[in-house]
């Protein structure tokens, strides 16, 4: 059986991803690594747990080759809006744990899967229906990083033949682990305090379009593309994939659909505001379909019930 190591496990994506892989590979096949042991006391209980830096290349290198991986995903960065405080930071940790990653994978022969993001694009790409392949110059640190990421995962492929593929994700929704710092946050926050308070203080302005997927949808895109047949793959780091797109007047009026006492103001937070409009408004994935399968599960529809009835449950168990 493959096996598989998730660095970066205890963030929004990780703390899903390896109980997803675990069901699918077997718990001792999947290793969950973070350098905060706190966050990943859950995922220790069900498997195997390194603490880890992921800019520590040698710690890193040691756990590949004790585990004997052959796929690392790496989930390391600071988001879009915690990037734009130390850009000089978020450089050192996002392309430091990348540059480990494929350095190691191209010594041990592991594959790699790196997500990149709707971040990547910027204010001079097409914002409607945004094409697989089309001008990317983002202007936040994060987008650079993710632009420099999608290139150098390709360079590892033509060059090394190491086993690159990338998905751009949307802002994801999720209701286990909180995201930090990211311009998307809102969509996640929204639920919580219309659940808690019913009423909500947006950050970013009405008709504010951005595209964004739930949780489910998003392991399984990691999952799915790296079990695709490479032979099919014309693209790979990184494919365009989307489930839904809205702005907040929209996802508020799905939610006020369930909870009509719901209210929601705005006050509109600067630097996630000018980061959102640079981002496209929805994004084409067709070649996503195409080369792998990708389907979504879930609508704004379906993910609104779901979220609503998952945190009302973390609230009636008192853990929110
Ligand atoms: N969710 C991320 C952010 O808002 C985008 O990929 O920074």
């Amino acid at each position: 059986m493959k096996k598989i190591l998730v660095v970066g496990a205890g963030g929004q994506i990780g703390s899903e991803l390896v109980p997803y892989a675990r069901k699918i590979y077997g718990n001792a096949n999947v290793v969950a690594a973070d350098f905060n042991e706190s966050k990943c006391k859950i995922l220790a209980e069900s498997g195997p747990f390194e603490k880890l830096d992921a800019l520590d290349g040698k710690a890193f290198h040691e756990i590949v080759k004790k585990h004997k991986i052959d796929a690392i995903y790496n989930l390391v960065a600071l988001l879009s809006a915690t990037g734009e405080k130390d850009p000089a930071f978020a450089w050192k940790v996002n392309m430091g744990a990348l540059e480990n990653s494929l350095e190691i994978a191209r010594q041990e022969g592991c594959a790699v899967f790196t997500p990149s993001s709707i971040g990547a694009f910027g204010p001079s790409t097409p914002a409607d229906n945004t094409p697989q392949d089309t001008i990317m110059q983002p202007t936040t640190i994060y987008g650079v990083c993710k632009v420099s990421g999608e290139l150098w995962s390709n360079y590892y492929h033509s060059r090394f033949g190491v086993d690159t593929r990338s998905v751009r994700f949307p802002g994801i929704i999720s209701n286990v682990t909180l995201p930090g710092g990211g311009t998307t946050d809102y969509a996640v926050e929204i639920f919580y305090e219309a659940i808690k308070k019913q009423q909500y203080t947006c950050n970013l302005a009405k008709g504010t379009f951005l595209d964004m997927m739930y949780m489910p949808d998003a392991l399984k895109a990691c999952i799915d593309l790296m079990e695709a047949d490479p032979t099919k793959l014309i693209h790979r780091n990184s494919f365009n994939v989307t489930a839904m797109s809205f702005d907040p007047e929209i996802i508020a009026t799905e939610i006020h659909k369930h909870i009509p006492e719901f209210r929601m103001d705005y006050k509109v937070d600067e630097v996630k505001q000018r980061i959102a409009n640079s981002w496209p408004n929805s994004l084409d994935d067709r070649c996503a379909k195409e080369e792998w399968g990708w389907k979504p599960t879930y609508n704004l529809a379906a993910m609104t019930l779901d979220m609503l009835e998952k945190v009302q449950e973390k609230l009636d168990k008192g853990l929110i």
